[in-house]
């Protein structure tokens, strides 16, 4: 991988800039900036360095329509704050922009194109799109880690056109996890949740040969609460699944993988309502799981205790709303307390978690912090990742 680092005349170089600014939005605000702030060392550098540049980025799943509610307009703005320089956002549709002219239209700015997943040739990785994207640029630089798991056009098929280079924040990622992989220490535990389901439920079965104990929160555990003969209410659950749940069960039989899912939940009728804790043979249909209970959260406990290793990735519920924050703050807890007293090495990723531990002030107190999630997961399994195998 050639970092942008070490690259020399950048000068009035066009840059096409892939970051993931997947930030969460609340009514148009940004609730954390981590996203943004990560990235910040990458702009400056090319800043300094004189060159000219054009960032690419999604945020949220728009599915190619254009989502008023996903522009990216808020996160411009803050980056304009937090460089305290002009950052344009660029509207006009993207495939009737001639080429690299789009530059020298504006003095001295930084332009960001509007959400790409506007267009359903981005996640389709649409090779003519591609195209006319590196079209803009001179150079291309993916700084985008945490979406490198997604074979889309602005991180996948834009390096077939342009010499390519990774960002300084991916460096940082890839060097740091590849560190993890390499000095790990077993018994090593995974914590896998949120709401992410789709991304994550294919991963663990990788994952059992590789760790000691999966334990399954957040949206995924209700695939393995409902396989297990419990109703599960309204909550939200990946479709169709029960297939890939035994699979899991009798790989990590064979593996001697202990997956824990949660023995008892705590539930609403909706995401704004009062927590009540259930066993899990009480849940009645109009409910749905927004936390975990507090023998799982016992349970949990003790698991980390038994782990030289913690991987994080996810929340055990929805932790947006303080009443169902619980669990995921009593397990973000024990990582730290075991972490401060040197028991374990703790990393952990993922968007939410990273809020959560960010809410939390507590950054500093694991071992390393990524902004990947599925990406994080994936490249653990040791796949080779959609956006960083071009750059190689
Ligand atoms: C993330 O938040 O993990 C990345 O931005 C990828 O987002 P996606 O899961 O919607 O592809």
């Amino acid at each position: 991988m050639r970092s942008i680092l070490n690259e020399k005349n950048l000068n009035n170089k066009k840059i096409l800039l892939r970051l993931d600014l997947n930030v969460p939005l609340e009514k148009n605000k940004i609730t954390d900036t981590t996203r943004i702030d990560k990235i910040l060392p990458t702009l400056n550098f090319l800043i300094k360095e004189n060159a000219k540049i054009i960032i690419l980025s999604h945020v949220g799943r728009p599915k190619g329509e254009i989502v008023k509610e996903l522009s990216l307009e808020p996160i411009c703005k803050e980056l304009q704050n937090k460089l305290g320089k002009k950052v344009k956002l660029i509207t006009e549709n993207i495939k009737e922009i001639k080429n690299k002219n789009l530059l020298n239209n504006y003095n001295d700015e930084i332009l960001i194109l509007e959400n790409i997943r506007f267009y359903s040739e981005e996640e389709q990785n649409d090779n003519k799109f591609a195209e006319l994207l590196s079209n803009l640029g001179d150079i291309y630089v993916n700084d985008a880690f945490s979406c490198s798991h997604r074979a889309h056009a602005s991180i996948n098929k834009i390096p077939k056109f342009l010499p390519s280079f990774s960002g300084l924040q991916l460096d940082l990622e890839v060097n740091a996890l590849n560190k993890i992989t390499s000095e790990i220490t077993r018994p090593i535990t995974c914590i896998i949740g949120g709401s992410k389901i789709s991304t994550k439920i294919n991963v663990i079965k990788n994952l059992i040969t590789k760790f000691d104990n999966i334990i399954i929160v957040g949206g995924m555990a209700n695939n393995f609460i409902e396989y297990f003969g419990n109703s599960v209410g309204k909550s939200i659950k990946e479709k169709n699944c029960d297939k890939i749940v035994e699979e899991i069960i009798s790989l990590s039989k064979k593996e001697k993988c202990k997956i824990i899912y949660p023995e008892d939940v705590v539930v609403s009728k909706d995401l704004n309502g009062s927590p009540q804790k259930k066993e899990l043979s009480e849940i009645l249909s109009d409910e749905m799981i927004l936390d975990i209970g507090p023998k799982t959260i016992e349970k949990i406990t003790r698991v980390i205790d038994s782990s030289k290793t913690i991987l994080w990735n996810g929340p055990a519920g929805y932790f947006e709303n303080p009443n169902f924050a619980y669990g995921s703050i009593q397990i973000a807890k024990k990582i730290i307390e075991n972490n401060k007293s040197n028991k374990i090495f703790s990393v952990a990723g993922g968007g939410d978690t990273v809020s959560l531990i960010n809410h939390l002030n507590a950054v500093n107190e694991f071992n390393f912090v990524s902004t990947a999630g599925g990406a994080f997961l994936e490249y653990l399994e040791g796949k080779n990742l959609p956006g960083i195998t071009p750059l190689n």
